[in-house]
C-alpha cells in the first residue's frame, strides 16, 4: 500500500523552527512561526484561561459525549463576540454556529459545505495568503486561485487591482478575506475599502468566506469584527470561520467555529444540519477542553473582564513593538523604508526581502524570519528589536 506514495517537501516554516531548535548561538531570535510571546519570549497561558481550566478540572463530573454540534454556550459567545449582540441577521435567526477544531477546522468545514451546496466552486484567495488557505479549501474538492492583494516590495496594498480582478468572478464564485490582522502582510482593508468591496461582492453575487484569527489584536474586538459585521448586514449569505488560539491563546486545545450568515432561518437550520453531517464524518464531535475554558470565561463576568484586560494588553504591547522596530529600522537605514510595520496591524508583516537575504538573516544573523521574510512581530522580545534592526540593515542591501 503504502510504496505508492511519494515523498513530499516538509513545511517550509517546520525547516525554518528546526534551524532555529538546532542553532546554539544564545541571542538567536525566532520570528518564524505564528505564536504570540511575551517579553521573556514564552507564549503564556492567560491568566483567565488558567483560573477556568481550575475550574473546570473541579466541577465537571463527566466526560460523556457533549452532542453535535458541540458546546453550545460556546458557540453562542463567539456569534456574539463575532456578530455583535444586535445583529439583524442573528435577530432574524438567519445564523449558526458549530464549535470546531481551530480556525484550520473551520475553514475546511465551510470549505466542505460550499462544495456540498455547488461542488467544484472556485475559491479565490489573496496572492500573498497564509499557506494554509490554499490546501484546506482545495481539500475540499474546491478550485483555489487568486486575486492580487499586496506588494511586498514596496509594502502597499494593490486595491484596485483586488477590485478588478473580482470584478470578473462570475456569480457564485467565493472569495476568501482575512478580516483584519492579514497574515503574512498585516496590511488590511480601510473601513472606505471594505465598504466599495461589500458593494462589489453583493453586486456580483459573490460568497464572502471571512477568516478571523485575531479578532482583539488589531484595533480592538469590535473594530476587528467589522468587516463581517457590514458584509452580514449588505449581503444575504457570509461564512466565518473563528479561531481562539491566538486571543485565547489556546493554540493546542483547537478551538475555533464555523459561522453561517444564510438567506432566512428555513436555510439556516439546514445549514447547520450539513455542517453536521459534514463534520460527523470527518472527526465526529470537536474536543470539548478548549471551548469549555472559553464558555467559563464567557460566563463568568470578572474572568471576562480579566480575559479583555489580557488581550488589550498584548495588542497594545504588538502596536508598540510594531513602532519600535519601525523606528529603529529607520534610525538604521537612515530613511522610513519599513515604514508600513508600523501602520499594519497584528501579529504579521512581510520584510520584502529576497531569499538569499532570508538566508543570511538566519546563516549569519541568527534570525529566523519565514522563507517569504515574513516576521512575527509579536515574537520579537523588546530587548532584541535594535538588534534585530540591524541584522536587517546588514542583510537587506
Ligand atoms: C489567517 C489564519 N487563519 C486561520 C488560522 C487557523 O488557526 P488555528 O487552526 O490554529 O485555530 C491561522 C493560524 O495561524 C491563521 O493565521
Amino acid at each position: 500500500m503504502f510504496k505508492t506514495l511519494e515523498p513530499q517537501q516538509p513545511d517550509a516554516l517546520l525547516a525554518v523552527m528546526a534551524a532555529y531548535a538546532a542553532d546554539p548561538d544564545p541571542d538567536k531570535v525566532d520570528l518564524g512561526v505564528g505564536v504570540y510571546r511575551d517579553a521573556s519570549g514564552v507564549t503564556p497561558v492567560m491568566s483567565a484561561v488558567r483560573k477556568a481550566e481550575q475550574r473546570i478540572l473541579d466541577e465537571q463530573v463527566t466526560k460523556a459525549y457533549v452532542g453535535a454540534g458541540g458546546n453550545r454556550p460556546f458557540a453562542a459567545f463567539i456569534e456574539e463576540l463575532t456578530l455583535g449582540a444586535l445583529h439583524p441577521a442573528r435577530a432574524a435567526g438567519r445564523v449558526v454556529t458549530l464549535q470546531t477544531p481551530g480556525g484550520c477546522g473551520a475553514v475546511r468545514l465551510a470549505a466542505d459545505l460550499i462544495q456540498r451546496a455547488r461542488p467544484g466552486t472556485r475559491v479565490f484567495v489573496s496572492d500573498p495568503t497564509w499557506p494554509n488557505h490554499r490546501p484546506l479549501v482545495s481539500g475540499a474538492g474546491l478550485g483555489v486561485d487568486g486575486y492580487p492583494y499586496y506588494d511586498p516590495a514596496s509594502g502597499v496594498l494593490g486595491f484596485e487591482g483586488m477590485l478588478g480582478a473580482l470584478e470578473r468572478l462570475p456569480a457564485g464564485d467565493v472569495v476568501l478575506l482575512q478580516a483584519s490582522c492579514h497574515n503574512p502582510t498585516g496590511q488590511d482593508l480601510a473601513p472606505a475599502q471594505w465598504e466599495q468591496l461589500a458593494e462589489l461582492l453583493a453586486r456580483r453575487q459573490l460568497l464572502p468566506l471571512m477568516d478571523l484569527a485575531y479578532q482583539g489584536l488589531g484595533d480592538g474586538l469590535d473594530a476587528d469584527a467589522a468587516p463581517i459585521r457590514m458584509l452580514a448586514e449588505r449581503l444575504p449569505e457570509v461564512l466565518i470561520a473563528v479561531s481562539c488560539s491566538k486571543n485565547f491563546g489556546l493554540y493546542r486545545e483547537r478551538v475555533g467555529a464555523v459561522i453561517g450568515v444564510t438567506g432566512d432561518r428555513a436555510t439556516a437550520g439546514i445549514v447547520m444540519n450539513h455542517l453536521q453531517i459534514l463534520a460527523r464524518r470527518m472527526y465526529s464531535m470537536p474536543p470539548d477542553h478548549g471551548a469549555a475554558i472559553v464558555a467559563t470565561i464567557a460566563q463568568d463576568p470578572a474572568l471576562k473582564a480579566e480575559w479583555l484586560a489580557e488581550l488589550e494588553a498584548m495588542r497594545i504591547r504588538v502596536g508598540t513593538i510594531r513602532a519600535r522596530l519601525a523606528e529603529a529600522l529607520a534610525a538604521e537605514f537612515g530613511h522610513d523604508r519599513f515604514g508600513f510595520i508600523r501602520g499594519q496591524r497584528g501579529m504579521f508583516s512581510l520584510l520584502g526581502l529576497p531569499p538569499a537575504a532570508v538566508a543570511a538573516l538566519a546563516a549569519d544573523h541568527h534570525v529566523y524570519v519565514a522563507g517569504d521574510s515574513r516576521i512575527n512581530v509579536a515574537g520579537l522580545p523588546e530587548a532584541r528589536i535594535e538588534r534585530v534592526a540591524r541584522a536587517i540593515r546588514a542583510v537587506a542591501g
